[in-house]
């Protein structure tokens, strides 16, 4: 974790937030790398759930949104964590995280008061100039809400028939007792989330397909499905709206802990948001006119979980004699930089002209570094790193011949490719890569 942790830093994945204040209580930025692994995890992930479909339409809705809704979802009541104090120190903890008597943050053995008021993980503000009761608003803790009091809009204007999901991608906040183990555990974070309504007698059936299309996409992001393990959630130590749950573990370096969510929701949300807002959610069979409310089948994806599973699953250091080279064998799909473009010799006008040519021309279609300082081989091992699959060397042959050298990063095996033919191998290759599925 810790160099996956330093190597997110060193190479501009992931920041420290608030860094040059001292950061701000496990907050994390997401650098000029990061944000591109994250646009193209979020592409991936739009693409095949929604473009790819004719069932699953997108929707962005607001975070703040109006307190009855987190009434009626139950988060105000039940969204909540039990606190363990500290007799001593009078520091709170989460209670599960509590092992025995002794404290964590004073390591005192006098005990935890157990009677503390439950305390709840959604993060407060006020809308408007006015700081009353009446005011309190909350930034959502999950984007499924979102989806929920949209059923109908959705409905009415996409005129849709069961089965069918709405998706969305965005951020999601809880106060969080315990955050840690870098960004495993945020108050901030973002979802990756469908809701797919259907008849209640087909739930089961839903389940059961959402679940491998949970499998399916772990596969895809090029996650080895072998360090993945579901586990069945039991009934009192489910979430407040779920009837059935599993949760997809990954073998984080911390311990095994949940990356993914599948929950089977029931009518609950539907049913709550109906009694509260006095508007009708009910689906119209338009065969047999009968109406009803559909249930619903949620998987659910952490954004930010799936980033770090990524960035361990790829981590690789290969020592050879006295080198030692790291790797992100990233799915080529899922790589900030595409490729890279090196002239052979920063000094050679007539090097640097073609390779910036074919550089620029790259540009027009993929994601590409450029580099041109010191030796090839470290500026290779420095592309290894960060997981540019490609990089592109323009030499002395590559005047006369019309191509240049491609080389692999997974296998570091080169090959002479002419320039007017690259850019359909790259996309060959980018796109078109079986060996992760994607
Ligand atoms: N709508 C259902 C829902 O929100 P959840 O299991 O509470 O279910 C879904 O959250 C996913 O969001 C989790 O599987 C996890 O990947 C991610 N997640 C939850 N809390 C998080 C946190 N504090 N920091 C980062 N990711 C988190």
């Amino acid at each position: 974790m810790e160099k996956i942790v330093g190597l997110a830093k060193r190479r501009g994945f992931i920041f420290p937030g608030s860094e040059i204040y001292g950061g701000l209580a496990n907050s994390w930025d997401y650098g000029p790398l990061g944000v591109e692994l994250k646009n193209n995890i979020k592409k991936l992930w739009w693409e095949r759930f929604v473009h790819r479909r004719e069932d699953i339409l997108g929707i962005d809705a607001s975070i703040i949104m109006n307190p009855k809704i987190w009434e009626a979802s139950g988060h105000l009541e039940e969204f909540s964590d039990k606190l363990a104090e500290c007799k001593n120190c009078k520091k709170r903890f989460k209670a599960g995280d509590i092992q025995d008597e002794t404290c964590p943050a004073c390591g005192h053995r006098s005990g935890f008061n157990m009677e503390v008021k439950d305390f709840n993980l959604m993060f407060q503000t006020h809308l408007g100039p006015v700081l009353d009761n009446k005011s309190i608003v909350y930034l959502r803790p999950e984007t499924a809400q979102g989806m929920f009091v949209n059923f109908k809009n959705v409905l009415d204007t996409a005129r849709k028939t069961l089965p069918f999901g709405i998706a969305q991608v965005g951020k999601a906040f809880r106060n969080e007792i315990t955050p840690g183990n870098f960004i495993f555990r945020t108050r901030e974070f973002e979802q990756m989330e469908i809701e797919y309504f259907v008849r209640e007698k087909e739930w089961q059936k839903y389940f059961d397909y959402w679940k491998d299309e949970i499998l399916n996409w772990i596969h895809a992001i090029g996650i080895n499905k072998g360090r993945i393990h579901m586990i069945e959630i039991p009934e009192n130590e489910r979430a407040h709206y779920s009837k059935r749950s599993i949760d997809f573990e990954y073998e984080f370096p911390f311990g095994q802990a949940e990356l993914y969510g599948l929950a089977y929701r029931g009518d609950f949300d539907l049913k709550n948001h109906e009694k509260h807002s006095g508007t009708s959610l009910k689906y119209r069979d338009p065969e047999t006119k009968e109406e009803f409310l559909p249930h619903v089948i949620e998987p659910t994806w952490g954004f930010d979980r799936s980033v770090l599973a990524i960035l361990l699953d790829a981590y690789e250091e290969e020592i050879k004699g006295k080198e030692k080279r790291t790797i992100l064998h990233l799915s080529p799909q899922l790589s900030p930089y595409k490729a890279a473009v090196f002239p052979l010799l920063a000094n050679k006008d007539e090097l640097v002209k073609l390779a910036r040519k074919i550089y620029e021309d790259l540009r027009g279609n993929f994601f590409v570094a450029w580099d041109d300082r010191g030796n090839i081989g470290k500026r290779y091992f420095a592309q290894d790193e960060i997981g540019t699959p490609f990089c592109i060397t323009v030499d002395f042959e590559s005047l006369e011949k019309d191509d240049v050298t491609v080389r692999d990063r997974d296998s570091t095996r080169q090959e002479r490719i002419k320039i007017s033919k690259l850019e359909g191998f790259l996309h060959g290759k980018i796109y078109n890569n079986r060996r992760q599925g994607t």
